[in-house]
């Protein structure tokens, strides 16, 4: 069996066991038929960059097991389908132990905040796990993924605090540029990557049909802002999230269908 059906596989037994019957659904219709566009986001490490407070203290360390109940137990109240949605997606990558997952945590050691630091190491677990979605990490490239606030700690710029000292993290192991993508009309998550230092850098076009992916990434020029920053303008935003995507100097990449 190939790695990636291996996963296939795996993932969807997951689902079953935990009886997320909706977050399989939702998994399946966007691979039936998607479009999402993203922004992939950079952050120079060789560029002292200092990390901004949050509203409480915090202390970041990589992830226990006794942390895993309070941030993705299922007895978690999110409250919502989409905080359901949150947490499996972060089980599984619990699950599938690609390294590392750093928390933030209170002074009474409570973690509010999770997210994956991941190194060109990882390369080929992270293909089969993201389906392909990340460009190949250079040796000096880190990634960050899967940024999660508890829903009670939300709005106390946990995120940006965290974020930053994670990525400077990924020194430690030779890297000097961390990317990180995040859906356009993320805002919160948008923000917290400004606040954390990190800058527009490419666009991710993100294509299903029919279980069949196409991803195109198109390098921004530098300074592009982020849509928060940018005037709103007259016309169709889903087409283009920023004004500036739509400018010269973009370099586009496409990549060959990607089957899951
Ligand atoms: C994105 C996320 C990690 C931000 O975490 P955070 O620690 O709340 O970040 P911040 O405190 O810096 O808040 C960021 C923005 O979100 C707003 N916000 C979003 N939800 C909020 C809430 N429930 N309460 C208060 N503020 C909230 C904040 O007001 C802030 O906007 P502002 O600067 O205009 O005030 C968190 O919302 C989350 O876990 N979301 C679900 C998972 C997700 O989307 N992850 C990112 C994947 S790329």
């Amino acid at each position: 069996m190939s790695k990636r059906l291996g996963h296939l596989v795996t993932t969807i037994a997951f689902l079953v066991r935990h009886r997320q019957l909706a977050s399989l659904w939702s998994r399946i219709r966007h691979k039936l038929h998607s479009e999402t566009l993203s922004f992939g986001l950079r952050r120079d490490l060789t560029i002292p960059f200092t990390a901004p407070d949050a509203n409480l203290p915090l202390t970041i360390r990589p992830l226990a097991e006794r942390d895993i109940p309070v941030l993705l137990g299922t007895d978690a109240p999110s409250g919502t389908e989409e905080g359901a949605k949150d947490r499996t997606a972060r089980r599984l990558l619990v699950q599938e132990q690609i390294s590392t997952c750093y928390v933030a945590v209170t002074p009474d050691d409570q973690p509010c905040y999770m997210q994956w630091l991941i190194g060109s190491g990882e390369n080929e677990r992270i293909r089969t796990f993201f389906a392909g979605g990340f460009p190949q990490l250079a040796p000096d490239e880190a990634l960050l993924e899967y940024a999660f606030t508890l829903e009670a700690y939300r709005g106390q710029r946990i995120m940006p605090c965290a974020m930053a000292q994670i990525a400077q993290k990924a020194a430690d192991f030779g890297a000097q540029r961390v990317i990180t993508f995040v859906i356009h009309n993320n805002i919160p998550s948008l923000k917290g990557c400004k606040r954390a230092g990190f800058v527009p850098h490419l666009l991710r076009h993100d294509r299903w049909r029919l279980f069949r992916r196409r991803l195109t990434f198109t390098r921004l020029p530098d300074g592009t802002p982020y849509p928060f920053d940018v005037e709103p303008q007259s016309h169709d935003s889903t087409a283009h999230p920023s004004p500036a995507l739509a400018g010269e100097g973009t370099r586009r990449t496409e990549y060959a269908s990607v089957p899951s």
